[in-house]
């Protein structure tokens, strides 16, 4: 990996010049500011930032950066949590947060046509006027591009599906500058290999997408939130697999463990029993549908000893619940100023979610560790968020340590290193143990289209070549 960590006189200038002296910087602020995203990977800083505005400039930069041998990161919000958008070898990062209009709305269509640099939560605003969404929700306020990055998904994924699921078209400006378009505007189509999803969740290192048209969906009618209460772990997570085999599909179903519900009771005052819970939400076409949902899923939760259980509550409650849920990594965070999280996110097969929550919290109780239990639970996706201290290394350890023995248990049983986060740096070690002899075929189309190795080096594939990947950050 060739590493750029200043840019000569020459290389600023011809830079400038194709995007303008204000919209290209080398300043040491800037740089530093590229240098991570909200986890505790750490890359390389880059030699300069740039701020394309259109796809044209992105095709003129990444001709240039091929002549050049320049690496090139393409970063959108920085809410990665695996080092995603962090250069790992220094080089040009392309900051889309200036490339940020909304193209068109096409409600007759129910689609979006965005730049990258678009917030999620600017296009809801916008699609909301005609009664329409883009549901993937990963809490944070991601931009777009990003989101199509890392094929971002989150809290609504058991019942509207991930970023994958809503990208229809691109434009992408590949290595060495050629402009393509991927996908058609039709609802179906079976003409050919399936280029765009090639690229969401390719973390920007096969190309720079530059334009997206996206599926919208109807706002849900009526809403139905609820918080369930459950003896133990064991029964909320068996609960959860009941809840999504009886078909009454969720729109959400979090798993929440007590001593994650005890920090956001203490710090927004929830006033809910320190005990695991479930806090779920539907949405129908009507009450009447709802109110039999109502009734089927607290009839289903009873027989997993829930005891606590309210459903339906005010606008304010349930809004005043999601957002504490939302905010979860940063209750955590601020429970414990001055340290560093690591985040598991794995997923696995529904009827394995029980075991592997158990089996989660057992690692941390093992181990030790300041850890804190939850996940996006109709989706088979399990978080830990641990606490500690990246520059003791003894302490870090068993952080990783308890992360690979959780990766290593999801992907024996048919899950995933990572549900939602992406492979970044984070999740590199553990490429080789889940797609076996595919990674390669990954390699090969990598060095097919990025024949140069530019584009977000050093992530997804792992860097050393231990065997089946010890934790190596
Ligand atoms: C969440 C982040 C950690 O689910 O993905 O809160
Ligand atoms: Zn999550």
């Amino acid at each position: 990996m060739k590493v750029v960590s200043e840019f000569s006189a020459a290389q600023k200038s011809a830079l400038a010049a194709i995007v303008g002296r204000e919209r290209f910087s080398a300043g040491v602020s800037v740089r530093e500011n590229h240098r991570h995203d909200i986890s505790y990977h750490r890359g390389r800083p880059p030699a300069g930032v740039v701020w394309p505005l259109s796809t044209a400039e992105v095709a003129a930069i990444l001709r240039w950066s091929y002549e050049e041998g320049v690496p090139v990161t393409p970063w959108g919000a920085g809410t990665s949590t695996e080092g995603n958008p962090v250069p790992a070898a220094g080089g040009l990062v392309m900051d889309f947060t200036r490339m940020n209009r909304i193209l068109a709305i096409r409600p007759q269509d129910m689609q979006a046509d965005v730049q990258p640099g678009v917030f999620r939560k600017t296009l809801n605003r916008r699609a909301g006027k005609h009664g329409l969404f883009f549901p993937p929700d990963p809490g944070a306020d991601a931009t777009i591009g990003g989101m199509i990055a890392n094929n971002a998904s989150g809290i609504q994924t058991v019942r509207y599906g991930a970023t994958k699921d809503y990208v229809m078209r691109l434009t992408v400006v590949l290595p060495g500058g050629e402009i393509i378009h991927t996908g058609c505007l039709a609802p179906k189509s079976s003409s050919g290999y399936d280029l765009t999803r090639l690229f969401v969740g390719s973390e920007g290192t096969l190309g720079v997408v530059t334009e997206a048209s996206l599926r919208l969906t109807g706002l849900p009618a009526h809403h139905l939130a609820a918080t369930i209460g459950f003896p133990s772990l064991e029964k909320a997570s068996q609960a959860v697999t009941a809840l999504i085999v009886s078909g009454l599909e969720p729109a959400a179903l979090e798993l929440l463990t007590p001593n994650l519900i005890r920090l956001m009771n203490r710090e927004k005052s929830l006033g809910l029993p320190e005990q695991p819970t479930l806090f779920c939400e539907f949405h129908g076409v009507s009450q009447a549908t709802l109110g039999e949902i109502r009734q089927l899923t607290a009839e289903l939760c009873q027989g997993y000893g829930a005891g606590e259980l309210h459903f339906g509550m005010e606008e304010e409650r349930r809004a005043d619940l999601w957002r504490a849920r939302h905010e979860a990594w940063e209750t955590i965070h601020r429970a414990h100023p001055g340290r560093e999280t690591l985040i598991v996110d794995a997923a696995v097969p529904i009827s394995r979610y029980p075991e592997m929550v158990v089996f989660a919290q057992a690692q941390v109780d093992e181990l030790r560790v300041v850890g804190y239990v939850f996940g996006h639970a109709g989706d088979g996706n399990l978080h830990v968020v641990m606490v500690g201290d990246p520059d003791r290394p003894g302490e870090w350890q068993a952080l990783e340590e308890v992360n690979h023995r959780i990766v290593a248990r999801a992907v024996e049983v048919g899950g995933t290193c990572t549900g939602e986060h992406g492979v970044g740096i984070g999740k590199r070690c553990f490429m080789r143990r889940e797609h076996g002899a595919s990674l390669e075929l990954m390699r090969r189309i990598k060095e097919l289209v990025d024949p140069r190795g530019l584009m977000n080096p050093g992530k997804i594939f792992p860097v050393e070549a231990p065997e089946d990947g010890g934790p190596q950050g």
